[in-house]
């Protein structure tokens, strides 16, 4: 297997990963919105390929909530074929290898249950809105270094 940075993958074999990972109704998902127009955060986007094939995927983007920075983690994705066997876990582990001390707190919509092991909590959320339907429990917040963010605010594109 080998890690590759996503910005050098075909966009055809990330949007087909997409698809199968979260279905091709996927575009009107909240997650979606909140980074309308942005481009990934090239750093910390990584592809697996295996067998010449793309099988799963990390992406992050620019977002902010009021004027504070935000990074949004997801889509986070697997391929359906190749689910629990440890891929997301490893997607998840170099992402956050690879983030820089000057990058802000992340952000993202996800199950607590899997994310709480890499930090994810909904604690200091509850106050935000976001522009599409979501789960309070599953708007997740990493924040190791307790950067002063609204209580309360819009989550959204960083500009
Ligand atoms: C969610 C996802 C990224 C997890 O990756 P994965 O490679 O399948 O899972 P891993 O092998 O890393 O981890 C497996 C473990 O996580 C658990 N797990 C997997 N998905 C889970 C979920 N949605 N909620 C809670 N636990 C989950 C498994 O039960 C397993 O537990 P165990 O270690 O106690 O046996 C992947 O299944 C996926 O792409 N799903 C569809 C798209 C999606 O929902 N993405 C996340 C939102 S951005």
């Amino acid at each position: 297997m080998q890690i590759t940075p996503l910005s050098g993958t075909s966009s055809d074999a990330l949007s087909a990963l997409l698809d199968d990972a979260f279905g091709a109704d996927r575009h009107a998902r909240t997650a979606y919105l909140l980074r309308k127009g942005m481009k990934p955060v090239n750093h910390l986007s990584f592809g697996i390929v295996d067998g010449g094939q793309l099988v799963a995927s990390i992406q992050c983007w620019p977002v902010r909530v009021g004027k504070a920075e935000l990074f949004l983690v997801g889509p986070v994705a697997v391929a359906t074929n190749r689910q629990n066997s440890g891929l997301g876990k490893r997607l998840m582990q170099l992402m956050l290898d690879a983030v820089k001390p000057q990058d802000p707190p992340m952000v993202m919509i996800g199950d607590p249950e899997y994310y709480a092991r890499f930090g994810f909590v909904s604690e200091g959320t509850a106050g935000w809105t976001l522009p599409g339907p979501w789960d309070p429990k599953r708007l997740l917040l990493r924040n190791t270094k307790l950067v002063e963010l609204p209580a309360r605010g819009v989550l959204g594109p960083a500009d």
